[in-house]
C-alpha cells in the first residue's frame, strides 16, 4: 500500500478534536502501516506545555478512545509542541524552524499538512501567517486541511476562501465534512452505480420520494456559543444533509475520479430550486428543544443550557422539502430533517418506490406497503429492501418481509472511522470525500435563503418538541401535505424484521 510521509502540523493539538479523533485515527493508521516511520506531527497551542506532558496527552487519548496501547511509546515519540500565538509572526518563525529540523530529521521531504483543528475565527490569520512566513515554502506537497464551518454565510466563506487561497491553491484545500468519511455514505454511491436492480429506477419514473433523516441525542453541550450563532440550518444542513442529497440525487460520473464525481456533485447541487419566501414558509420548518426524558434522565430545555440566550430563537431542528428541477428529479421531493435531543441517534435515508400500477390484492386486510430502500448510516451500517410476499397459510394475504444487510453488531472501536479515513486520503493527496469551494459556495447560498426568511421572523412557538421526542409536529404537516408520512426511524431497525 501507499505508505506517505509528511509532516502533521496540527493547530488546536490541545483541544477536543485533536484528542477525540486525530491522534486516534492516526494511531490505527500507524497500527495499520499506513503511516511508515517517516511522520511527525507538530502540535500546536496557546497553552504551555512541555514534550513530555504533550506526548502524554497523546497517549492518554489513544488509550481512552481506542483502548489500545501497542506500540504507543513508540508513536508518541513522534509527537513534538509547540505553543503557540496565532496572530505572532515570531511564533510562526519559530515554527518553521521546529519544521525543518523534524523534515530532515525524518526524511519527510517537505510534505507537510497543515490541520486546523480550531476555532474557525483564526482560520484566515493563520493561513496568512503560514506563507508570510514561510511555512508553504517547502520542496514537498503542502495542503490545508480545514474543520468546519467554513464561514457563517455565502459572503464570509467566501471571504475566507479568497484569504485561504492567497497561500494555497484550490487543489491544495481539504475541506472536511466527516459525514463524507462515513463508510455507508461512501456506499451511496456504490449502491447506486454498481447495481443493476437501482439505476433503472433511480428516477421519478419510479421514485416516489426520498427522506434523510439525521437525528442525535445529544443536546448542544458545551457549545452554546457557536450553535447560537448557527443552528441546525448552518450545523447540519448547508454540509452533511445536501451532501447527502447531492450524493442521492447525482448522475452517474464517467469516471471514478475526484473531478468527475465532484462536478457531478456540483450539478445536483445547481439543479436544487432556490427557495422562494413563500417556498421557505411552505416547505421548511424549524423547531427547538424543551426539557425532556433521554435514556430516562431529565435533560434541560435548550433555553436554559449553558452560554445559550434565555429567549433564544435558535433552531434546534429542521425538516424541509428539496427540490431538484431536472429531467430525473422533476416531481419527487426530498425531505430531509436533522435535531438535537430527539428519541434516538441515527442517520438513514429512505427511498420511496411509487405504488404499483394495480392493486390484486386490496381484499385482504392488509394495505400493501410499498417498496422501500433503506440506507443504514448509523448506528447500523447497510442497507434494507422492503419488500411485500405471501403470508404464509392458504389465501392470498400479503405480508411485508425485508432484505437486509444492516447489521447491529458493529463494534464501534474497530470500525475504521470517518476522521481516519479522511487523514489517510488527505496524505495520499485524495480529494474525493471532501468539499470542493463550488459546493460550499452553493450549499451556502440554498442555506441564506431560508435563513434570511427565517431571521427576519421570530419564531413564536419555541420550544415546540420535548426532548427525547420525535421533533415537532410541524415536521409532520409538511408531508402530509403531499399526501406522505416519514417513516420512523425505529421501525426501519432490522430488529423488526
Ligand atoms: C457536526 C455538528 O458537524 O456533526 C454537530 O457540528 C453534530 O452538532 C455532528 O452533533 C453529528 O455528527 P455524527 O457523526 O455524530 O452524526
Amino acid at each position: 500500500t501507499n505508505t506517505p510521509t509528511a509532516l502533521i502540523m496540527i493547530f488546536g493539538a490541545t483541544g477536543d478534536l485533536a484528542h477525540r479523533k486525530l491522534f486516534p485515527s492516526l494511531y490505527r493508521l500507524y497500527k495499520k502501516g499506513r503511516l511508515t516511520d517517516r511522520f511527525a506531527v507538530l502540535g500546536v497551542a496557546r497553552r504551555s506545555l512541555t514534550l513530555e506532558e504533550f506526548q502524554e496527552s497523546v497517549r492518554k487519548s489513544i488509550v481512552e478512545f481506542t483502548g489500545e496501547q501497542d506500540g504507543l511509546d513508540e508513536f508518541a515519540s513522534h509527537f513534538y509542541y509547540q505553543s503557540h500565538d496565532v496572530t505572532d509572526s515570531s511564533s510562526y518563525i519559530q515554527l518553521r524552524e521546529l519544521a525543518n529540523k523534524l523534515d530532515e530529521h525524518y526524511g519527510l521531504e517537505g510534505n507537510r499538512l497543515f490541520y486546523l483543528a480550531m476555532a474557525p475565527e483564526f482560520f484566515g490569520t493563520i493561513g496568512d501567517h503560514l506563507k508570510l512566513d514561510g511555512l508553504t515554502d517547502t520542496a514537498g506537497y503542502k495542503r490545508l486541511v480545514i474543520e468546519k464551518p467554513f464561514g457563517h454565510d455565502f459572503e464570509s466563506a467566501q471571504e475566507l476562501n479568497n484569504r485561504l487561497r492567497q497561500a494555497f491553491s484550490e487543489e491544495e484545500i481539504y475541506r472536511i465534512d466527516h459525514y463524507l468519511g462515513k463508510a455507508m455514505v461512501q456506499n451511496i454511491q456504490v449502491i447506486r452505480f454498481a447495481n443493476a436492480l437501482f439505476e433503472p429506477l433511480w428516477n421519478n419514473r419510479y421514485i416516489s420520494n426520498i427522506q434523510v433523516t439525521s437525528s442525535e441525542t445529544l443536546g448542544v453541550e458545551e457549545r452554546g456559543r457557536y450553535y447560537e450563532k448557527s443552528g441546525a440550518l448552518r450545523d447540519m444542513v448547508q454540509n452533511h444533509m445536501l451532501q447527502m442529497v447531492a450524493l442521492l440525487a447525482m448522475e452517474p460520473p464517467i469516471k471514478l475520479n475526484t473531478e468527475e464525481i465532484r462536478s457531478e456533485k456540483v450539478r445536483a447541487l445547481r439543479s436544487l430550486r432556490p427557495m422562494s419566501q413563500d417556498e421557505v414558509n411552505q416547505y421548511f420548518v424549524r423547531g427547538q428543544y424543551d426539557e425532556g426524558t433521554i435514556n430516562g434522565e431529565s435533560v434541560p430545555g435548550y433555553r436554559t443550557e449553558p452560554m445559550v440566550d434565555p429567549e433564544s430563537n435558535t433552531e434546534t431542528y429542521v425538516a424541509g422539502k428539496l427540490v431538484i428541477d431536472n429531467f430525473r428529479w422533476a416531481g419527487v421531493p426530498f425531505y430531509i430533517r436533522t435535531g438535537k435531543r430527539l428519541g434516538s441517534k441515527s442517520t438513514k435515508i429512505v427511498v420511496q418506490f411509487k405504488d404499483i400500477p394495480m392493486n390484486l390484492y386490496y381484499n385482504t386486510d392488509e394495505k400493501l406497503t410499498p417498496n422501500l430502500l433503506v440506507i443504514h448510516i448509523q448506528p447500523e451500517e447497510g442497507v434494507t429492501l422492503h419488500l411485500n410476499a405471501k403470508k404464509s397459510g392458504s389465501g392470498m394475504k400479503t405480508t411485508p418481509v425485508r432484505l437486509s444487510t444492516a447489521s447491529k453488531s458493529i463494534d464501534r472501536m474497530n470500525t475504521p472511522e470517518a476522521y481516519e479515513k479522511l487523514l489517510y486520503d488527505s496524505m495520499r493527496g485524495d480529494a474525493t470525500n471532501f468539499t470542493h469551494w463550488d459546493e460550499v459556495a452553493l450549499s451556502w447560498k440554498f442555506v441564506d435563503a431560508i435563513s434570511a426568511v427565517w431571521e427576519n421572523t421570530k419564531e413564536t412557538t419555541f420550544p415546540n418538541y420535548a426532548a427525547g421526542s420525535d421533533g415537532p409536529q410541524v415536521a409532520d404537516q409538511l408531508l402530509e401535505k403531499d399526501g406522505f408520512e416519514w417513516w420512523p426511524v425505529e421501525n426501519l431497525e432490522i430488529d423488526n424484521c
